[in-house]
């Protein structure tokens, strides 16, 4: 751990908006839980309360979803052109813009993530996430189709297809990307038409609420995004039940997945989901190390480990297995771990007490049953939620902590001898996230890219993620694709309209 912590000074704007207690948003006013009640968020470098937030039940999530429906229904939303729709998007994404630094520190500080990380990573991310979708919303169509109808024989028809908002959105999301997750879903949401009601995870609601102070600021009509921050088995379970919700997208743990999967039954809304993972990263014997190395090492460690496409499980050619986990291990070593508002830190602290104790639980089992830690296997410090970078080897396909997300940062690492071996254990997941490869064969990275039963693949490089490209899960890692133009069909319905001529 980093001794010499210099922080940054804390930005005006973040002061202020820390400064009292925050409110959620309805139907474009600020208002205070039904209850009363509020419920703290942590900053995770130091266990301290950072601030106080309204803590939405179901009866503000009831109230959040009349607000969305009517602006969906009747408001101005529904009469805006595509045109003016998509100059909303582009204008919230220039407000973000301009407040980069204000949306880095609030990260840092909720999340725990490294300051320097949040202003490359997280905000620029989230601003191209919503210019992306902006030039969306005037592109949404439909098509011309030709029909025969053989038994009404002689007839003509002119037949088309309308692409039209799916309705009320509840969305869902992670507190691993607090922002970013909240661009993620209210892009395409917005540029399909839609209305929403949004949680962000209890961990950290702070950015999505000063968000929300944008999206007003930018002129986005009363409710069409309204904000209930809370927990997720009162906000969240009555988000997802509510009987007025036409669909709700979910991101994170594949338990919560399910649970919310059997309350959308109720009404049939639909269903998007983008869950855990397990993903391999395989590094075969012809791959060029020094790019490797550093690339295995960032695949599981970027963002304390709290990814859910982190390279957890790294598989490594049998002739190169010791020089790949050494170097692995070195670099381990020489990440800067301490609380994110430093600029010197390289990996936070993880976001939750709740957090630390399961990634520790996850290292003790391994550990019980003989894997080996060549770097790391503890937590770190008596303040914050820090844990060591970890490499462990000696594990097998048995393990808990082989089979398991574990989201946070440790790597298991196994030997391999041929392609045929390491894809069947590669693959014998119950997850299928993303995955890499990382060789000089060009032949061999599309023939293990076309093998790998996961959303995404990488070759020679990790976590490459760019609004244009779609992102989402095989098997249990969830159902959907966010992002490119896939994600607009979890936001639109098609309507084939039918003419006798
Ligand atoms: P979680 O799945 O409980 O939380 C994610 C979101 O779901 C939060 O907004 C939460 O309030 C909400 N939620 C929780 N229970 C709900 C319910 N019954 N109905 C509706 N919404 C509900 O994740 P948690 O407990 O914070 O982390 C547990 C594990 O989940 C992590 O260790 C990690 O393995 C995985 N995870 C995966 C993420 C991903 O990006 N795929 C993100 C966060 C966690
Ligand atoms: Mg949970």
């Amino acid at each position: 751990m980093s001794t010499a912590t210099v922080e940054i000074p804390i930005h005006q704007n973040v002061t202020t908006f820390l400064g009292a207690p925050r409110k959620m948003l309805i139907g474009g006013r600020w208002l205070e839980a039904a209850s009363g009640k509020t419920f703290p968020t942590y900053n995770p470098a130091t266990g301290e309360v950072l601030a106080q937030v309204a803590e939405g039940n179901s009866t503000d999530v009831d109230r959040a979803v009349i607000a969305a429906r009517k602006a969906f229904e009747s408001g101005p939303w529904r009469t805006l052109t595509t045109s003016e729709r998509g100059r909303l998007i582009w204008k919230l994404a220039d407000l973000l813009e301009s407040h980069l630094e204000e949306f880095a520190q609030l990260e840092s500080l909720d999340n725990g993530k490294p300051i320097g990380v949040a202003r490359a990573a997280d905000v620029p991310l989230a601003v191209d996430h919503f210019r992306y979708m902006a030039g969306w919303a005037t592109k949404i169509e439909g098509n011309t189709i030709p029909i025969s109808v053989p038994y009404t024989p002689g007839a003509r028809y002119h037949a088309y297809t309308l692409r039209e908002p799916v309705g009320v959105v509840a969305q869902i999301i992670p507190w691993n990307f607090p922002l970013l997750m909240a661009a993620w879903k209210l892009g395409p949401a917005l540029a399909a038409g839609c209305t929403i009601v949004l949680k962000p995870a209890e961990q950290t609601p702070l950015s999505a609420l000063r968000l929300g102070e944008l999206i007003c600021e930018a002129g986005f009509p009363d409710g069409v995004v309204n904000i209930v921050p809370g927990y997720g088995e009162t906000a969240g379970a009555a988000l997802a039940a509510h009987p007025d919700v036409d669909k709700v997208a979910f991101t994170g743990s594949t338990e919560v997945g399910k649970l919310i999967l059997r309350a959308a039954a109720g009404n049939l809304k639909k269903v998007s989901l983008e869950l855990g993972g397990k993903s391999p990263n395989i590094v075969c014997d012809d791959a060029d190390l020094e790019a490797s190395i550093p690339g295995v090492a960032s695949a599981i460690f970027f963002n304390q480990g709290q990814c859910c496409c982190a390279g957890s499980r790294l598989f490594v050619e049998k002739g190169i297995f010791d020089k790949v986990v050494a170097g692995v291990a070195e670099d381990a070593k020489k990440i800067k771990v301490g609380p994110g508002m430093d600029l010197a830190t390289q990996m936070g602290p993880l976001v939750s007490d709740e957090q630390q104790r399961r990634v520790l639980g996850y290292l003790e089992s391994g550990l019980s049953e003989g894997a080996k830690a060549v770097v790391g296997g503890h937590k770190l410090g008596d303040k914050g939620y820090f844990v060591e970078p970890t490499v462990l080897v000696n594990t097998t396909q048995k393990m808990k902590i082989t089979q398991e997300e574990i989201f946070g940062p440790v790597v298991c690492a196994v030997p391999f001898t041929d392609l045929g071996e390491v894809l069947q254990a590669a693959n014998d997941s119950i997850y299928g996230l993303a995955a890499a490869v990382w060789t000089r064969d060009v032949g061999k990275a599309h023939r293990i890219a076309a093998e790998l039963r996961a959303g995404s693949v990488w070759i020679n490089c990790y976590n490459i993620f760019d609004a244009a490209l779609p992102f989402g899960g095989y098997k249990q890692s969830g159902w959907g694709r966010e992002m490119g133009h896939d994600v607009l069909e979890l936001y639109t319905e098609v309507k084939a309209v039918t003419v006798r001529l």
